[in-house]
């Protein structure tokens, strides 16, 4: 029986992080003899072959459309990234007519049909692949392809900036889409990013604002499972990319750490 478990990133807002986050924890678990499958379905604004410098043969869309199985898509990265375990990526097209394609073209009877392809790819890789972690990056808001990936997963993490846009919206996509999808069973948490305060060489204190968490976790009506400072240098690098693994002793990367222990948890919840 297939025993991984399904973790969607999404935002209200874009911005906040989801890529960075996603590629880095799935990284670390690898790294950590895992086997990882991230799946970028950003669809309207991929960019996981910029942030790990690919292309590839097949995207997802092809995928979708039944031109490809997943097996044709995966890129595994373990033997150059030199992870214990393994990290596959199945990559989006950034092309025009690809994302012009999921846009508008498809009608209803096509998007579901897409859909079916999806859930029977993702059955294979926890299967035949034995996929421990299966990490969905996602498009921001309550677009169609954003709300049909967090369907298929088990747990979201909804990643968010602590101010009040975010906040806000982040409540009203609770209200609208969560709670429905806790109904069929997926847990959410929220995940702050981008937290002020921090430099490199003085981390943020988090224990200062436990007060200020608890009340935001009444809000939420969930755990707020990690809160992660702003870095000037990751957020002004020219090509941001896997600071957990090639800077383990950066304090971004130390929270890389602390949240694959809480997602770690999380399954076993
Ligand atoms: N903790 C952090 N500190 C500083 N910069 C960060 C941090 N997390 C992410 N960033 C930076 O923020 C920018 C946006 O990050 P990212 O692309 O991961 O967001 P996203 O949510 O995936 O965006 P989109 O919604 O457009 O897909 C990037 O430049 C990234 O390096
Ligand atoms: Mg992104």
């Amino acid at each position: 029986m297939a025993k991984g478990t399904t973790f969607a990133f999404h935002s209200y807002k874009g911005g906040t992080g989801k890529t960075t986050l996603i590629s880095n924890i799935a990284a670390f678990l690898a790294k950590n003899g895992k086997k990882v499958c991230l799946l970028d379905f950003d669809l309207y604004a991929p960019t996981l072959t910029i942030y790990f410098r690919k292309t590839a043969p097949f995207y997802l869309n092809n995928l979708l459309s039944g031109e490809a199985e997943i097996s044709d898509l995966m890129v595994d990265l373990s033997p150059e990234l030199d992870l214990k375990g393994k990290l596959y990526l199945g990559f989006s097209n950034p092309g025009k007519e690809d994302v012009h394609d999921i846009e508008i073209k498809h009608e209803t009877k096509w998007q579901l049909a897409a859909i079916r392809k999806f859930l029977s790819a993702k059955k294979q890789l926890f299967e035949e692949y034995q996929i421990d972690y299966l990490f969905l990056d996602t498009s921001p808001g309550i677009r169609y392809w954003s709300i049909n990936t967090l369907a298929t997963a088990d747990i979201q993490l909804l990643i968010m900036k602590d101010n009040d846009v975010d906040i806000e919206g982040t409540k009203k996509m609770i209200t609208d889409i969560y709670d429905t999808l806790t109904t069929f069973g997926s847990k959410y948490f929220i995940v702050l990013n981008k937290v002020p305060g921090a430099s490199p060489l003085n981390e943020y204190n988090l224990k200062a604002d436990e007060k200020y968490q608890k009340d935001l976790e009444k809000e939420f009506g969930t755990k707020i499972v990690a809160s992660i400072p702003c870095f000037c240098d990751i957020q002004f690098s020219r090509h941001e990319f896997l600071f957990a693994i090639e800077q383990p002793n950066h304090p971004f990367s130390k929270k890389m750490v602390n949240l694959a222990e809480r997602i770690k948890g999380l399954t076993l919840v």
